[in-house]
């Protein structure tokens, strides 16, 4: 059982006021807030080790190489990768994706196909549309049901020989639905393709094993799971990571340059060209350990306990229907009031202090597929609480007799 209290009086944030209001925080698909151990282990490495790492012998220089790899391997033990090299830092899931893709650009050729699902993110949609055009590949569809459920009949049909890559989302941002990966990376290993995972709405809510799915790939960013924004992880399999071109060039990435040649440098450095985001780096592993002393079954368990208490609150509410109602999801419900445009809602609510994220959510096809131009997206947090639904419940009620 989680002390709700006690976890919330650590996140300073959530004791302010806005508009005069007490805040009510559910946006945190779009990113979670901090606890003051995360921000106060920041401010620790400016003013104690502040230094550039992998350059120096003096002393600043190696205390600060020595955490920013220690981070490394609590990322390692925290995802269950194999090695240490395997976990690269990032400045988040975008560019863990587009390392991967710009690296796909030197191995696909025309008539090669990559599926992506129809309840990705655009930063999972774009990139590999971008390599399509690049390389005069095919983007395939994997279509959803009414319920946003992927339809695993038709994955199974678009499957073949000429599939390279196939990739989706572990959890859905605009619906909250968790996606069977397992199944998904398996259907795809056995037609010879490789897998990506956007696992930046799933590493706030579960704790991904990437030798357990098999997955090559594992994209992910440190600003959702309580960690600094600008950080991030891409997990790659060694043997693909030895495949893949560099995606940057510049300072650490090299074994040695001449104007002749430039051989590369060993993972994980071929891939962490300049001066990273060591404090961020540093400190992502704060927050993973954070998070792992709350502990992922209690989050899990806590975080589904909201997610029904809000599914049933809201559907109280008279035209009002929630998008995403298959079984298995995280603590996120998308919604709309019949009637209503979502935009309305979000700000007549945030006058009374609710935070949500209203719109397309980065999702348009989800928006398409529905014929909607967005939904009210309330994503909870394990630091949320039922009497902050009630809130919500509330001011929603409030801003439809408004609007209506
Ligand atoms: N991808 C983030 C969200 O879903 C920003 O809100």
């Amino acid at each position: 059982m989680l002390d709700i209290q006690k976890i919330r009086a650590e996140f300073p944030i959530l004791s302010q006021k806005v508009n005069g209001k007490p805040l009510v925080y559910f946006d945190n698909g779009a990113t979670s807030q901090k606890p003051q151990l995360v921000i106060d282990a920041e401010v620790k490495y400016y003013q104690e080790i502040n230094a550039n790492i992998h350059r120096g012998v003096h002393t600043l220089s190696q205390l600060a190489t020595d955490a920013y790899e220690v981070s490394r391997g609590k990322v390692q033990q925290h995802i269950n990768a194999k090695f240490a090299h395997e976990v690269l830092f990032t400045s988040g899931t975008t560019f863990g994706i587009n390392l991967v893709t710009n690296g796909f650009a030197s191995i696909l050729k025309p008539g090669d196909e990559v599926i992506v699902s129809s309840l990705e993110h655009h930063s999972n949609i774009v990139p590999w549309q971008m390599l399509c055009e690049k390389t005069g590949a095919t983007l395939k569809v994997i279509p959803m049901n009414e319920d946003g459920e992927l339809m695993m009949e038709a994955f199974d049909a678009l499957l073949s020989e000429k599939t390279k890559v196939v990739t989706v989302n572990h959890i859905s941002n605009a619906l909250g639905i968790i996606n069977p990966v397992k199944d998904i990376i398996a259907k795809a290993h056995a037609v010879g393709a490789a897998v990506l995972i956007d696992g930046a709405q799933a590493v706030p809510h579960l704790k991904p094993d990437v030798q357990d799915l098999d997955c090559d790939f594992y994209a992910f960013s440190g600003h959702k799971m309580c960690g600094p924004t600008g950080t991030g992880i891409l997990y790659g399999k060694e043997e693909w990571l030895n495949k893949l071109p560099p995606y940057q060039g510049g300072g650490e990435m090299i074994k040695e340059v001449t104007f002749e040649k430039t051989t590369y440098a060993d993972l994980p450095h071929k891939f962490e060209a300049g001066t990273p985001n060591i404090a961020g780096g540093i400190v992502l592993g704060t927050a993973i350990d954070y998070l792992n002393s709350v502990g992922f079954e209690n989050i899990q368990q806590y975080e589904n306990e909201l997610l029904e208490y809000a599914t049933k609150r809201l559907l109280e509410i008279e035209g009002l229907r929630i998008y995403g109602t298959g079984k298995n999801k995280a603590s996120v419900v998308s919604f709309n009031i019949d009637g209503i445009h979502p935009y309305d809602i979000g700000s007549i609510i945030d006058k009374l202090g609710i935070a949500v994220r209203t719109g397309h959510h980065c999702a348009q096809p989800i928006m398409t597929f529905f014929c909607i131009p967005g939904t009210i997206r309330a994503s909870f947090s394990f630091y949320n609480t039922k009497e902050e639904i009630d809130q919500m419940v509330d001011a929603v009620k409030k801003a439809q007799t408004m609007l209506s």
